[in-house]
């Protein structure tokens, strides 16, 4: 039999927690073995725990219900944990998990990894970190999937007309080309949004060309997608829409300062800092950034004379960092004004999340 402490020690994510936070989790765990193949928590679902690996081996994929298709996003041995981010931003899963050989883990539910995180703090800051990498290692991962995504359609000339082919693309906005074989002969038919843009066989002139392959009863058609691109939107963009989203931080604290610059900046936010009123009515005056985040106790002023003056000038999003025993105080003072979130300080989750929801264009 093993000692829990003994292992958690060895575990990074713990290490830092130091003897008494570990105490204070080991009571908390539980212990589960799994079997190979099972799949432990899936993309979209609520999320209620997280799991610490001891020993074994997890894929986390993402694969959509109405595909067989996965895209491997990363393996997590011993040492490892996952599931953590649903609990600290409130989302639901962000990947699925399945053992890929028979394993043992370390179960804390939610009610226990809210009361580690009241009494450790500091968990927060290192697991935002990882959080922030994994968010964004996902995201690439997924847009190359969508590449992937864009597979081609084929099929045979005699069971399906080219004609209504051509409908088909027409009606899906189809951005890429219509590959046609006949024999040695190729012939391709090329869509922008829908709109047929050229037709290519041998030297033949569009038109032409087109005719011919219409005509065409035997052979082979390909539909070939151009790849999708995450940032490819459908009008071109105003130039502003490609501007990062414009963050500042109002907080006396350097150290809260750094943590949520880094954060943010991680994940593409341009972010601003400064430590009082004064200052951070200026900025934002200046920059009209997207979103402000601010304590409520700064040197020079309060949460309240805070949010008064900036909506002198601005209806940003202003999300203010209270304890929850004061929140509701904050809530009535400040009920005549729009677009007020509330976080707790510690909770990089929580805060990531809030401003995503308020200040996510
Ligand atoms: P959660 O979103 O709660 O559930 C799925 C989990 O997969 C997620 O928490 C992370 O713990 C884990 N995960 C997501 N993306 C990655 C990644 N890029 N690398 C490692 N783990 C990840």
């Amino acid at each position: 039999m093993f000692q829990i402490s003994e292992v958690l020690k060895k575990v990074p994510f713990f290490r830092s927690l130091g003897k008494d936070g570990i105490s204070f989790i080991v009571e908390r765990l539980k212990f589960k073995p799994f079997d190979a193949d099972e799949i432990i928590c899936k993309i979209g679902d609520p999320g209620d725990k997280m799991w610490i690996i001891i020993s074994g081996q997890v894929k986390v994929i993402v694969k959509p219900e109405d595909s067989d298709e996965e895209t491997l996003i990363a393996e997590l041995t011993s040492g490892d944990y996952f599931g953590e981010m649903a609990l600290l931003t409130g989302a639901p899963r962000s990947a699925t998990i399945v053992t890929t050989e028979p394993s043992e883990m370390f179960i804390l539910n939610k009610t226990d990894f809210d009361l580690v995180v009241e009494r450790f703090p500091s968990i927060t800051l290192s697991m935002g970190k990882i959080m922030s990498q994994r968010l964004t290692e996902t995201l690439q991962k997924a847009a190359k999937r969508s590449e992937k995504v864009t597979a081609a359609v084929k099929g045979l000339l005699s069971e399906r007309q080219l004609v209504d082919i051509l409908k088909f693309c027409e009606s899906n906005s189809l951005n890429g080309k219509v590959i046609v074989n006949r024999g040695n002969q190729t012939g391709k038919i090329f869509y922008q949004k829908g709109i047929l843009q050229k037709v290519e066989l041998g030297d033949l002139k569009d038109d032409e060309a087109l005719d011919v392959l219409i005509s065409w009863n035997d052979g082979e058609f390909l539909i070939e997608p151009d790849p999708l691109r995450l940032d490819e939107r459908e009008t071109p963009a105003a130039p502003e829409a490609l501007q990062p989203i414009q963050l500042v931080i109002v907080n006396a604290s350097m150290v809260v300062q750094k943590m949520l610059q880094q954060t943010f900046e991680k994940i593409g936010y341009s972010v601003y800092a400064v430590e009082n009123k004064q200052k951070g009515i200026n900025l934002i005056k200046k920059l009209e950034p997207d979103v402000v985040i601010a304590d409520v106790k700064l040197p020079d002023s309060n949460g309240v004379e805070f949010v008064q003056a900036i909506r002198e000038f601005s209806q940003i999003p202003i999300i203010l960092l209270t304890e929850e025993r004061n929140r509701e105080d904050y809530r009535a003072k400040l009920s005549s004004f729009q677009e007020i979130g509330y976080t707790r300080s510690q909770e990089l989750g929580e805060i990531m999340h809030t401003v995503q929801q308020m200040g996510g264009r």
